[in-house]
Formats: structure tokens, C-alpha cells, sequence
């Protein structure tokens, strides 16, 4: 089962089959259980090297993308990194196009697999650390002159399919074999909405008893068509206050939200408590679980997914003495 029990070819064939660790100390009095799959054992160390992968792949069997074409995307860093370790090995050029609110790991990680970077300066009054829906519209205007420049091929992970796919097939499955079919709820907070989207279109054509909940930040419930009181938060990789092209309602059973601070709390319990040391929505996800699990009936199994690693916020304070 586990692809990590023989020599691999190369550091593609690493991704998935990510541990699914419960989460007994955080959960420990709730009637539920909660497990959360981590993203972080990964080439790039998070969860869009999956979806890197798949949209690289998918767009080379179409005839989309080929030998030495220009690949240029929009990244919060985490596709970005993904796409850059994958372009690598497969012998494609990378332009990541970042906000220059993400943090500086992001960028560094970036460029080390070979890639280059362009960083857009952020709308007026941005904050470094919290990229806003209007800080991205000025990252997509040069994404797009970009890839007309360069003949690029752009993956689009907000709006191909293959970026949900790329869970459908393995993230949702990967689950159900981890739990046994065990698994009643999964929630994810949403960026793109490829993992919430394909992972719950698995689940859900496994058993259409899994309930499914996407995860949003308190101040920016978008997709839950609430008020929207700012699009600044601390939780990078989502809560953009945009409904992605592949986002499917269908599939979408509920909404949570998490404020920063609980985002920021349960990150650090998570890993003082679990030895797991993931990112701010890593923090949200776990916060949100729980809160799906207080409620749950006995025996339910929640599941979610650290996205990231701490290690990539070691800039930002979230770990900070
Ligand atoms: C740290 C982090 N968390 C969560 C997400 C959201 O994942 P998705 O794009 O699948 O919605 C991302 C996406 O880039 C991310 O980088």
C-alpha cells in the first residue's frame, strides 16, 4: 500500500499516502473522534504537490504542455512549490507569480527547485502576512500578461478540474482506506477548493453519509454567503473571498468558520500536544474538527488535513517563543 516501502524512480512517485493520525490529546472528552492527514510528508511539504502533479500531467496527456514550454502560475507559495519541485523533474521552465504578503519561506523554497519568482506588491494599505482578495486581482493581471509573453502553460488551480481531481483520486480514497470507511465527517478550508471538493466527491461516492464542510475565515464567510466584515485574515492559502471555477456546491453540506486566533491556538496545541507542527490552516482545519466534533454524534470520525508545515511560518510568529 504504502508507495515508501520500495526505491523510487523519482520524487514524484512520493506523493500521497500521507499519514492519518487521530488526534486523541486535542479531541480527548468529545464524543467524536478527529484525525488529520499530513500533507506536510510531501516533496514540497504540503497538499498542492497533489494537485501539481495532476494538472502537469493531465495537461501533457492532452497536449497541452510540452518538452521545455514556460509554466507560470498564481500561487499563495504552496502550488507554487509543488509546481516547482514537479517542473524540475519533469524538465519544464517555472514562473511562480506570488503576493508579496506571502511569507519569505515560500518564496526561498521556490526558488530553490530551480524556479523564478515574481513578486507583486500588494494593494494599498496590504499587510505582509495577510493576502487579500484584491492583493490576488493584482497578481492575476500579471500572471496574465505573463503567459502571453511567454507562451506559458497555466495549470489554473483555481478553475481546472484536474486541481480537484488530483483529490478525487487520491486524497478522498486515500482516506477511506486509512479509516476503514469509517469516516463520517471531513472538513478543509478552502483556497482553491481542490482538496474540499475532490476529497468530498470522493468520500461522498463512497458513502453519501460523509458529511462535508468547508472551512472559511470568521471575519470571511464568502462561500457561506454571510457578511463579510474584512477579506484580511491570518490564515494564508484560502479565505479569499472568491468562489473558485471548480468549487461544486453539491458536495458542500455545510460552512464553518475560524477566527485567527483560534486558527493560531490550535496550531501550537497541535503540535505541544500531537507532535504535529503545521501551518495557520492546518490551525483552522484542527479548530474546526473539533468544533464539528462537540457536536457529533458518539463514535463519529472527523477528518481534516494540515495543509502545510509550521516550518514555513517560522517568520510570521505562529511559533514564536
Ligand atoms: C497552506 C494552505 N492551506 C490551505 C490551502 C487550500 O487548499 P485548496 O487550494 O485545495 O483549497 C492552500 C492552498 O494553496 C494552502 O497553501
Amino acid at each position: 500500500m504504502s508507495t515508501h516501502a520500495r526505491m523510487l524512480d523519482h520524487v514524484g512517485q512520493a506523493v500521497g499516502w500521507t499519514p492519518l493520525v487521530a488526534l486523541d490529546r486535542l479531541a480527548a472528552g468529545l464524543p467524536a473522534r478527529v484525525a488529520a492527514k499530513l500533507e506536510y510528508f510531501s516533496p514540497g511539504a504540503s497538499i498542492k504537490d497533489r494537485p501539481a502533479l495532476t494538472v502537469l500531467e493531465r495537461a501533457e496527456q492532452d497536449g497541452l504542455l510540452k518538452k521545455g514550454q514556460f509554466v507560470v502560475e498564481k500561487t499563495s507559495g504552496n502550488m507554487g512549490a509543488g509546481l516547482a519541485w514537479a517542473c524540475a523533474v519533469k524538465g519544464y521552465k517555472f514562473v511562480a507569480v506570488l503576493s508579496a504578503g506571502n511569507t519569505p519561506e515560500r518564496s526561498q523554497m521556490i526558488r530553490a527547485f530551480g524556479a523564478k519568482v515574481v513578486k507583486v506588491k500588494q494593494a494599498k494599505g496590504g499587510k505582509p502576512g495577510l493576502v487579500t482578495r484584491e492583493d490576488l486581482e493584482l497578481v492575476e493581471v500579471e500572471v496574465q500578461r505573463l503567459v502571453k509573453r511567454l507562451k506559458a502553460f497555466r495549470p489554473d488551480q483555481f478553475g481546472n478540474p484536474a486541481s480537484a481531481l488530483a483529490h478525487e483520486i487520491g486524497t478522498g480514497p486515500e482516506i477511506w482506506a486509512q479509516t476503514a470507511g469509517k469516516v463520517t465527517h471531513f472538513c478543509s478550508f478552502v483556497g482553491s477548493s481542490g482538496t474540499m471538493i475532490g476529497t468530498s466527491r470522493a468520500l461522498k461516492n463512497y458513502s453519501s453519509k460523509v458529511k462535508c464542510f468547508a472551512v472559511e475565515p470568521a471575519q470571511t464567510p464568502f462561500l457561506a454567503r454571510r457578511t463579510i466584515r474584512s477579506t484580511q485574515h491570518i490564515i494564508q492559502g484560502g479565505g479569499y473571498a472568491v468562489r473558485p471555477g471548480i468549487y461544486d456546491d453539491a458536495v458542500v453540506d455545510g460552512y464553518l468558520t475560524v477566527t485567527d486566533l483560534e486558527a493560531t491556538r490550535t496550531a501550537r496545541a497541535l503540535a505541544s500536544k500531537e507532535g504535529i507542527m503545521g501551518g495557520f490552516s492546518g490551525g483552522a482545519n484542527v479548530a474546526a474538527a473539533l468544533k464539528l466534533a462537540r457536536d457529533a454524534a458518539k463514535g463519529s470520525l472527523i477528518v481534516t488535513v494540515i495543509c502545510d508545515s509550521g516550518l514555513k511560518y517560522l517568520s510570521t510568529g505562529l511559533y514564536a517563543e
